[in-house]
């Protein structure tokens, strides 16, 4: 697939609006990310380092103070592109229930591509299959503000598969789900994004989502820290702890077998790559 990026931010900073006399400092500083078509990518940082922002920034939902934000080429300062834009990216936000609008599941999810004067045939296909993958297809006739949070953002997430944009950002989809809806939310990314070629960015808290990333990009007070793959990302141990981050689990396990003085390469991220190393490590490296 060719390479070019969906979004653009170019020296991109934003400052929220103060409601008294001293303005808020900058929540983000000179950004600069290219997300290319077709890839994955996680965006990790604590608390308040501006991910949230980038998020809202990425769907003209808010407009840069100074820098500009590029979405296929269409500057999100623009009102005139605004359709255009919501069309290509489509933004779930971390607390769903501002995202229900309908009464019932079915017709949450069905909304977003109505608004695109998709065909009602087409429509059904999308919101069934869109259900199915985030395993919330036995509720569709439910109603939505009964759901428990998980639920409720597994909806919302299905409302944005429907619309079938080429990107979906994720604002910390899968923190109000337990790990049986995390993996069934993170199966569904990996499969829209592998099989139907769709971006995703996927902003999170789990070090072990971001390993599964094409590139993994790391904030910290307002600014981009680190950008690489994830064991470009995860082997800078120090600007990851400043950062206010931690390794992944299989990371932390490794390096604590290496600081006694047991021979483990570097590098490790998931748990086949630790079982790996591991049996490399007890048959003394015969194979
Ligand atoms: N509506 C707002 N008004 C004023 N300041 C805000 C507003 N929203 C966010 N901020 C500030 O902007 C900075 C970046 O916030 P942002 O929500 O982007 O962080 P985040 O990385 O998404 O954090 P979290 O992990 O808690 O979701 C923080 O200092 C935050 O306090
Ligand atoms: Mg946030």
């Amino acid at each position: 697939m060719e390479k070019y990026p969906l979004i653009s931010f170019k020296n991109v900073s934003y400052r929220y609006e103060s409601d008294g006399e001293t303005p808020l400092p900058l929540a983000l500083k000179s950004v600069n990310i290219d997300i290319n078509k077709g890839e994955f990518v996680a965006v990790l940082g604590h608390n308040g380092s501006g991910k949230s922002t980038l998020a809202k920034l990425s769907n003209a939902i808010i407009v840069p103070e100074s820098g500009k934000v590029f979405v296929k080429g269409m500057d999100t300062s623009c009102e005139d592109s605004e359709y255009d834009i919501r069309q290509t990216v489509g933004v779930v936000f971390q607390n769903p229930d501002n995202q229900i609008v309908a009464t019932i599941v079915e017709e949450d999810v069905a909304f977003g591509p109505e608004n695109l004067g998709i065909e009602p045939a087409e429509i059904r296909k999308r919101v069934d299959s869109a259900l199915k993958a985030v395993g919330m297809y036995e509720y569709r006739h439910h109603e939505p503000h009964k759901l428990s949070g998980g639920q409720k953002q597994r909806v919302a997430i299905a409302g944005i598969m429907a619309m079938e944009t080429e990107c979906i950002v994720l604002d910390e989809p899968t923190a109000m789900l337990d790990p049986k809806g995390r993996e069934e939310v993170m199966a569904a990314m990996e499969k829209l994004n592998k099989e139907m070629g769709i971006t995703v960015v996927l902003i999170t808290h789990y070090m072990d989502e971001a390993v599964k990333a094409d590139r993994v990009i790391v904030m910290d007070s307002g600014s981009v820290v680190l950008d690489g793959t994830p064991r470009e990302v995860f082997s800078q141990e120090k600007i990851i702890e400043e950062a206010g981050l931690e390794l992944p689990d299989c990371s932390k396990l490794a390096l604590a077998m290496r600081k006694n003085g047991i021979d483990f390469p570097l590098g490790i991220l998931t748990p086949e790559e630790f079982i790996e190393a591991f049996k490399m490590c007890v048959s003394g490296g015969r194979q």
